[in-house]
């Protein structure tokens, strides 16, 4: 089957940059991204896209009016489109039962819903959104139930892509996952959005499944991912205790092949909008099917990232002589990570939160993320200044907290920043990201991550 056109719903952090690089890829194919949020639309459409990712905008610009547009969703545009992602979000529940834990899917419900009456006959629906196991089976039930008309194949292709490097991830990723029902039309619907893959990714990276097996792995894959943070930053709280430094010790575990080095860094703790509500939605997956063992396991990653971002938070107020009371603190960085300005589930809101009860006066500052931090501390009690220049966030400060690696951290005049900053001045580096000995020397007390620290004290 040719696919002329495509519609996605949602069109967020994952639908926009996956159906741009779909667009870009496939010039022939006509691409449509809607949401029911038409602010969001209208960002889509102007000068300033709805979020930052590197090297979005540059696609965006080229084939926006061409074969890539942005609208807000109507029965017509559904009718026209031989295939249907749906890209919505699917947050932790924050009612009823599986509260806190179980995923919310009364957005894809409603997406089901609103496209079932217009699909034409063959469309096929793809599933983006990560979802717990078993959820394109509802989709498909919600679209087929008490009709006679043709069933709809329902795919799910689960996204594998980071913030920061989605772009990258998308053009070159590791592999492209489609999970299909096991029917003929099904392996023949997969095979239709692998040709649209196939656009540019190499086929071996292209893996078949079975639906639930593809759903499942991006639980899996996440929390495998999260896993070895917690487990890092595990051994981060030893490593103060024991005087070892966990930077050699990553260093030493990554070097073995079988482990290999990347997601070992220990900091502050992991955050975004996945890692937590996955491991959540996999523990309770897990325990609603009776393995409670399992459940446990997989809740004690997230308990393990709770408890470095309180132990951190704690140290932060224990070694300014135990009170932070009425102090301005600067913190530089309030994005999960760098480059993007998603702040969703990101450790600062936490550590800010934590600092705030302990009535210390906050100066916030990062690059891109200032509105959505603006945005998460609303309605919380205490003094927060949101401040666009770092020298101004530190001036009159008794300490400097780096929450997020931004590169541009590494620029500063930390001369200046000391010279300006309340006596004695301390450097609590959440990411071991910053030259200790060279912050020592200039006087700070350095509190880095799973290191000694570095005091005058
Ligand atoms: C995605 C995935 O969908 C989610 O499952 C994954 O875990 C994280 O990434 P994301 O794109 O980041 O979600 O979410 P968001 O940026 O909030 O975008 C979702 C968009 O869908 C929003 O713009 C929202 O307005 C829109 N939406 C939501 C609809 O168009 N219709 C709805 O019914 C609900
Ligand atoms: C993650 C997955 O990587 C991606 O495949 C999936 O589709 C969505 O979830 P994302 O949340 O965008 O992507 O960011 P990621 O780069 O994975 O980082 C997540 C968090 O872990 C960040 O807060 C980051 O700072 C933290 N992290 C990462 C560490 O603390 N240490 C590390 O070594 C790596």
């Amino acid at each position: 089957m040719e696919i002329k056109k495509i519609i996605c719903i949602g069109a967020g952090y994952v639908g926009g940059p996956t159906m741009a690089v779909i667009a870009d890829r496939c010039p022939e194919i006509g691409v449509t991204v809607v949401d029911i949020n038409p602010e969001r639309i209208a960002q889509w459409n102007s000068d300033k896209l709805p979020i930052y990712e590197p090297g979005l905008e540059e696609i965006v610009l080229r084939c926006r009016g061409r074969n890539l547009f942005f609208k807000t969703a109507s029965p017509e545009l559904i009718a026209e489109a031989d295939m249907v992602f749906v890209s919505v979000n699917t947050p932790t529940k924050t009612f009823g039962e599986g509260e806190g834990r179980a995923a919310d899917l009364q957005y894809l419900e409603k997406s089901a819903r609103f496209i079932r009456p217009h699909l034409k006959p063959g469309a096929i629906v793809v599933e983006k959104s990560t979802v717990p196991v078993k959820t394109a089976e509802a989709i498909s039930t919600i679209l087929h139930f008490e009709s006679q008309g043709p069933r709809h194949p329902v795919l799910s292709n689960p996204e594998f892509l980071a913030e920061g490097t989605a772009i990258r991830d998308l053009e070159e990723p590791d592999r492209v996952l489609i999970g299909c029902e096991q029917t003929p039309e099904g392996q023949l619907a997969a095979q239709a959005l692998a040709d649209v893959y196939a656009h540019w990714v190499p086929r071996e990276r292209i893996l078949l499944t079975n639906v639930w097996s593809s759903e499942l792995s991006k639980l899996a894959a996440n929390a495998m991912l999260a896993q070895r943070i917690s487990s890092i930053n595990s051994i981060s709280a030893l490593c103060e205790a024991t005087r070892a430094d966990v930077g050699e010790i990553s260093r030493a575990v990554g070097l073995d092949n079988r482990i290999g080095p990347q997601f070992l860094e220990a900091g502050i703790g992991f955050g975004g909008s996945c890692f937590r509500k996955d491991l959540l939605n996999l523990s309770y997956i897990c325990e609603h099917e009776g393995l409670l063992e399992v459940a446990a396991y997989w809740k004690g990653v997230v308990a393990m990232n709770d408890f470095q971002i309180e132990r951190y938070t704690r140290k932060i107020v224990s070694s300014q002589f135990n009170t932070v009371a009425a102090k301005k603190i600067a913190i530089f960085g309030f994005a999960y990570k760098p480059g993007t300005d998603d702040t969703r589930d990101a450790p600062a809101i936490q550590v800010c939160q934590g600092l705030l009860r302990e009535q210390a006066r906050l100066a916030i500052h990062d690059p891109k993320a200032l509105e959505n931090a603006r945005y998460d501390l609303k309605g919380v009690e205490g003094e927060v200044a949101f401040e666009p220049d770092p020298y101004k966030a530190a001036e009159g400060s008794h300490a400097i907290v780096l929450l997020t690696h931004w590169p541009e951290y590494r620029k500063l005049d930390f001369q200046r920043l000391y010279e300006s900053m309340e006596k004695p001045s301390f450097f609590f580096d959440g990411r071991n990201w910053l030259d200790h000995a060279a912050l020592h020397r200039i006087g700070f007390n350095v509190y880095p991550i799973g290191k000694e620290s570095l005091s005058h004290i």
